[in-house]
């Protein structure tokens, strides 16, 4: 079973990552919880220029997020889920389509090729996109790195952004209304996975 767990930042993402997984153990589900960017050595070191290096230009932004999935998936993901484990991820490929297509501006449909090349093909089984408006995901917002320091406008689009490709991958997305609490949240998540 391979779940991502997406929304824009202050949706509570890591909170309910870290619940699952810990529901997860108490059920003796053999599972691997991540995060992107990250979740390797590699990754992580790709992360530290991503979110921490001034003067990133926006096409390096790009590929250095590819770069850091391609590398999440062949060295993590995939032998995770080859040896049946369970695999939850704190953001993946929508995140992508979120930031940098809706929210940079670049063209998704180049964008989605690129995704599917750099995660080798693999999507989650399911998708959670933790749903809450743009308002409370700023007042939310304790500790900004270099990408969620971007204005209010960006954060709209990408917004935007998560809505829509909750409809166009409606197979695989269940949208959770995360302005209730982080308990209702985590119930929520647990009905749709049945366990
Ligand atoms: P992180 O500290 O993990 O933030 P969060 O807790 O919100 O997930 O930083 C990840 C940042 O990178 C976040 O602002 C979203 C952004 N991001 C992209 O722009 N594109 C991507 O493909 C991914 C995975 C993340």
């Amino acid at each position: 079973m391979f779940i991502s767990i997406e929304g824009i930042d202050g949706c509570g993402k890591t909170t309910l990552c870290n619940k699952l997984s810990e529901y997860l153990t108490k059920k003796n589900i053999d599972h691997i919880k991540t995060l992107e960017p990250g979740g390797t050595l590699i990754a992580n070191q790709i992360r530290e220029i991503l979110l921490h290096s001034e003067g990133l230009d926006l096409k390096s932004e790009i590929l250095l997020f590819l770069a850091a999935r391609a590398q999440h998936v062949s060295e993590l993901i995939k032998p995770a889920l080859d040896e049946g484990k369970w695999v939850i991820t704190d953001r993946y490929s929508d995140s992508f389509l979120a930031y940098q297509a809706y929210g940079r501006g670049f063209d998704f449909d180049f964008l989605n090729k690129l995704n599917n090349f750099a995660c080798y093909n693999l999507y989650p089984d399911k998708t959670f996109y933790l749903k809450i408006d743009v308002k409370t995901s700023l007042a939310r917002q304790t500790d900004p790195d270099r990408i969620s320091s971007s204005d209010v406008d960006f954060y709209k689009r990408i917004k935007l952004g998560f809505d829509e490709l909750s409809q166009k991958f409606s197979d695989r997305f269940e949208i959770i209304d995360a302005t209730q609490s982080i308990e209702k949240v985590f119930q929520d998540i647990l009905k749709e996975l049945n366990i």
